[in-house]
């Protein structure tokens, strides 16, 4: 039985401090000289990094488990497990069920007047001063609003939800106390919301949650909690990273930006080739229940496999020019929202809410420049812009669409 691989690392680690500095190289390393490793970090897990691999392993959920949890290795403070994201079938597409109906895309079109009147308003504040903080200014207060009434929190609350859930990320491997506090009091105001769904229900996330019946049960109070947590959790940090990415590599390649601004139509394949570029979700976690084969090695029962989505998104196999950014990129089968079974339930919300700012990016400030050096890092599975400032020619504030 083979056990030994070319190791080019032995301790490949995708949460070490300067994982996003040399990443893209290692990775590249990896596809090239041993595309299945095992690496000794974190009680050694396998590192799958080929597109195919990786899309060969998301399609047999049955062999690689998400049960057991995603993260390697798992956060501080994760009191309940997130779902559906953590779990299996068959209960895997009850968890899913109640919440898909709002997030279709028929349900989320109807949010695009929201999302456009944010954004007009978000630009508004900082188009006359000529210079912006990208990230706090615009890419975090958008998913923060719309994720808020998009689950049915009132405005306060859904800032409280982002503050905590911020800490939760930032500290998920760092301070255990502040951690553990911070999901301490997210999970009390969920509750809140799942009691007062139970006692009246209405036509919220929480509602369907509770109400929704699973072969003659309803969901435990651990199970609603875990959706809420899963769902709001993955629909923040992501998208924050990915308006924040796309502020950076319009930035980076202005032709590509010059050629959205003479054509905005591309603006839809524009999002798919940020996600590509820079996935957010940069790697998941994986059990594996049986043993397995992959590319002629051996991954045994309970051994973990971190599919590195960031690394297929970069595979010359799967992508022409994989390092070049090119909005009108063709047949563009990224990973940034995984594949299969737990394929990402908010994509939809999230493309439209990238979408509608790139457009109105690039048509209310055609020409803008990041200052200072932009800085990034890997915190709990997701890789993020921390740093982004940027400046331009003022402008005028534009009067606010209907929402
Ligand atoms: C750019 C933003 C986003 C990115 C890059 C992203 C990425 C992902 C990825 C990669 C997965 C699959 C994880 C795996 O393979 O185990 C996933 C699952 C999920 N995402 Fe997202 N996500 C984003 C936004 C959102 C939003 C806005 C929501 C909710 C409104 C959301 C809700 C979920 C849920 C509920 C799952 C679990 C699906 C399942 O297990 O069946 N995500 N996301």
């Amino acid at each position: 039985m083979a056990r030994s691989t070319e190791s080019v690392e032995q301790n490949f680690d995708h949460n070490a401090p300067d994982f996003t500095e040399t990443m893209r190289d290692r990775l590249a390393d990896l596809r090239q000289k041993c595309p299945v490793m095992h690496s000794t970090a974190h009680d050694g897990f396998w590192v799958l990094s080929k597109h195919e691999d990786i899309v060969t392993a998301l399609r047999d959920p049955g062999t690689y488990s998400s049960a057991k949890g995603i993260f390697i290795p798992r956060p501080v403070g994760q009191a309940v497990y997130g779902l559906p994201t953590e779990s299996d079938e068959p209960d895997h597409s009850h968890y899913r069920r109640p919440l898909w109906k709002f997030l279709t895309p028929a349900a989320v079109r109807l949010y695009e007047p929201l999302v456009r009147r944010t954004v007009t308003e978000l630009i508004n504040e900082i188009i006359e001063s000529g210079k912006a903080d990208a990230l706090e200014d615009l890419a975090k207060p958008l998913p923060a609003q719309i994720t808020g009434q998009f689950f049915g929190y009132t405005a306060a609350e859904g800032r409280r939800i982002f503050e905590l859930i911020s800490t939760l990320t930032a500290e998920s491997f760092g301070d255990k106390d502040q951690a553990r506090e911070a999901a301490t009091e997210l999970l009390a105001l969920f509750q809140r919301s799942l009691d007062e769904a139970r006692k009246n229900p209405g036509d919220d996330v929480s509602s369907a949650i509770v109400t929704y019946d699973v072969d003659g049960r309803t969901f435990s109070d651990q199970e609603c909690l875990g959706l809420l947590r899963s769902s709001i959790g993955g629909a923040l940090a992501t998208t924050v990273a990915a308006i924040g990415y796309a502020v950076y590599l319009l930035w980076k390649y202005p032709e590509q930006r010059r050629l959205l601004v003479e054509d905005p139509d591309l603006s839809s394949s524009a999002v798919e080739e940020i996600l590509r570029m820079e996935s957010p979700v940069y790697a998941v976690g994986r059990t594996v229940l049986q043993e397995t084969e992959v590319d002629g090695l051996v991954i045994e029962p309970n051994e973990r496999a971190l599919l590195v989505y960031d690394s297929a998104n970069y595979d010359p196999d799967a992508f022409d020019e994989p390092e070049e950014f090119r909005i009108d990129r063709p047949n563009n089968t990224h990973l940034a929202f995984g594949m299969g079974i737990h394929r990402c339930l908010g994509q939809h919300l999230a493309r439209l809410e990238i979408r509608v700012v790139i457009e109105e990016l690039v048509r209310r400030i055609p020409e803008y420049r990041v200052v200072g050096e932009p800085k990034f890092s890997a915190v709990a599975g997701v890789l993020t812009p921390v740093d982004l400032h940027i400046e331009f020619e003022p402008g005028e504030r534009v009067p606010l669409p209907e929402a």
